[in-house]
């Protein structure tokens, strides 16, 4: 086994009955910047992402489709491995809920829960809602505009009567009380533990875990015409990917719990309520954290397949090229709050932060030195205080990032590396190095060194984020593909003097604002 701490992260596996959009690329993308992180950080990482296949609106969209559930499943899970290609997830291993080791999985947690004294069979009378996957109960439907009845979410809900199993989910509730109690972390933002816990205080209903009015799911063990509830068999992918039910397995010993289930925040109550109590129920160990973030609008407009309004990440990826897109979308919203996308305030804060900011930087220095130095990193000087003030903002950054990813706090963590990029930008602008040259070379050479330093650390750092940019400045400065952990930040590791670079071509384009309707020009 790996000498390296382990961390492992997740996304919901996603249902595959549409197409990806921007929100699903959103959960992954988040994972993966913070994967990418904790791999640089000397961590062993698994990261899973995967597709959610059984299920009645799985089998409905199949249906539609004309195809058989099985095939629809392949194609549709195929759409989600090519935006992991095309976003550059580096996720370690895409689950299928179809997959034998899962069934295996499911139906054996099952049989530890039926064991345990926590399922029994009775017969659901109640609201369910297809889109949902979810059951609800009479007080929580609301009138919808022709006077049906709908789900908090909006989503249409039918009257369900039929034999099924339930999970004693009643009787976990001072228990899950207690875990909220005992690991205020287990839930975040906080806001969001603030709604789980107001829900579970308010009294738990067993819930029904099995359905028998339609067969595309996992058959429940010895129960023939049940097949398990979408949710139960969804939530144990966690467990599947690592290797469960073997829990001597290395990878289940090395990796579970998780340490974070990354989800969004309509999916919150599946994760902090149902998922741990299932857990404590089979006496295994919970995970470390669930973080909900919130959700996108296009334009101030909910997103939805209705509207027309959905962002396709392929398309933006075209338009305006990965490292923006990873880039924007992280950096422009608070993780854990909702967040509105307008093609305006994309090119904007790209042009900003990346073609003007780290981009122009690393342009300005590169080019005087190539221009100065003979293309190879100047030999500096005694450093003067404003010097070693910028070097040391740059040495302790990591600091500081890492606190801020292991709060998920993805915007702060870009804030901190993006405000010493700006440091820079005022240390080239009052250091002047284009004028040293004919006034005080040797200075020119400690600035400029000074300054490309500052690029190596910080081209270290943003990898997890734009991960093709800072290759390409890595590649410039002449840093070797070993040379690039976080190992390697701080005042240990300097620039080599007399390495040669190579000026790198645009390492961010800059964006063209979207011509809106109404403009003139
Ligand atoms: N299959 C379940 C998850 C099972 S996990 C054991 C599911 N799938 S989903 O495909 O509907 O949604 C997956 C994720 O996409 C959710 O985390 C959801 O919050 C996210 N998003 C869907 N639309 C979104 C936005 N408009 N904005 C941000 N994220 C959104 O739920």
């Amino acid at each position: 086994m790996s000498e390296r701490p382990a961390f492992y992260i997740t996304t919901p596996i996603y249902y595959v009955n549409d197409v990806p959009h921007i929100g699903h690329a959103y959960t992954t993308l988040a994972c993966d910047v913070l994967a990418r992180f904790k791999r640089l950080d000397g961590y062993d990482v698994m990261f899973l992402t995967g597709t959610d296949e059984h299920g009645q609106k799985v089998e409905k969209s199949a249906e539609k489709a004309g195809m058989p559930p099985q095939e629809f499943c392949d194609k549709v899970s195929a759409r989600f491995g090519q935006l992991a290609e095309a976003m550059k997830f580096s996720n370690d291993q895409f689950i299928r809920t179809t997959e034998p080791r899962h069934r295996v999985s499911v139906q054996r947690l099952w049989q530890v829960l039926e064991e345990k004294g926590f399922i029994y069979e009775d017969s659901y009378a109640g609201w369910y809602s297809v889109r949902d996957e979810a059951f609800y109960s009479e007080d929580e439907l609301s009138e919808g505009e022709g006077g049906e009845k709908q789900a908090p979410s909006g989503a249409p809900v039918e009257w369900v009567e039929e034999p099924s199993y339930f999970f004693r989910l009643s009787a976990m509730q001072d228990k899950l009380l207690e875990l909220y109690e005992d690991q205020p972390d287990f839930v975040m933002p906080k806001s969001r533990l603030n709604e789980v816990r107001s829900f579970v205080s308010g009294g738990l209903l067993d819930l029904s875990i099995s359905r028998t009015s339609f067969s595309w799911g996992v058959p429940v063990p010895g129960k023939e015409g049940h097949i398990m509830y979408v949710w139960i068999d969804a939530l144990a992918n966690y467990l599947t990917a690592v290797g469960y039910p073997d829990e001597e397995s290395d990878s289940y010993k090395a990796f579970w719990p998780a340490n974070v289930h990354m989800i969004g925040k309509d999916i919150l109550r599946f994760h902090a309520v149902y998922w741990p109590a299932f857990l404590l129920a089979a006496e295994l160990p919970l995970p470390h954290r669930v973080f909900a973030h919130g959700w996108w609008t296009n334009e101030g407009q909910k997103i939805s397949k209705s509207l027309g309004n959905v962002i396709d990440p392929f398309e933006l990826i075209e338009s305006y090229g990965l490292d923006a897109v990873r880039f924007y979308l992280l950096r422009e919203v608070p993780f854990g709050n909702d967040g509105d996308f307008s093609r305006t305030s994309f090119v904007q804060r790209c042009n900003a932060d990346l073609a003007n900011g780290i981009g122009n930087l690393n342009n300005r220095t590169l080019g005087l030195i190539v221009k100065n130095c003979d293309g190879a990193i100047p030999t500096h000087n005694e450093l003067s205080s404003e010097d070693n003030e910028l070097l040391t903002k740059t040495d302790v950054l990591l600091d500081e990032v890492r606190n801020h990813m292991d709060n998920q706090a993805f915007h702060k963590a870009f804030e901190a590396i993006w405000k010493v990029a700006s440091d820079a930008d005022s240390y080239i602008s009052v250091e002047e190095p284009w004028k040293l040259k004919k006034t005080d070379t040797e200075r020119m050479k400690t600035v400029l060194y000074v300054l490309a330093e500052v690029i190596r650390q910080l081209a270290i750092l943003i990898q997890p984020i734009v991960p093709d940019a800072a290759g390409r400045l890595l590649d410039g400065l002449g840093i070797s593909v070993k040379e690039r952990s976080f190992a390697f930040l701080g005042a240990d590791h300097r620039l080599v003097s007399g390495t040669t670079i190579i000026k790198p071509d645009v390492i961010f384009p800059r964006l063209e604002m979207p011509v809106v309707d109404g403009d003139t020009e």
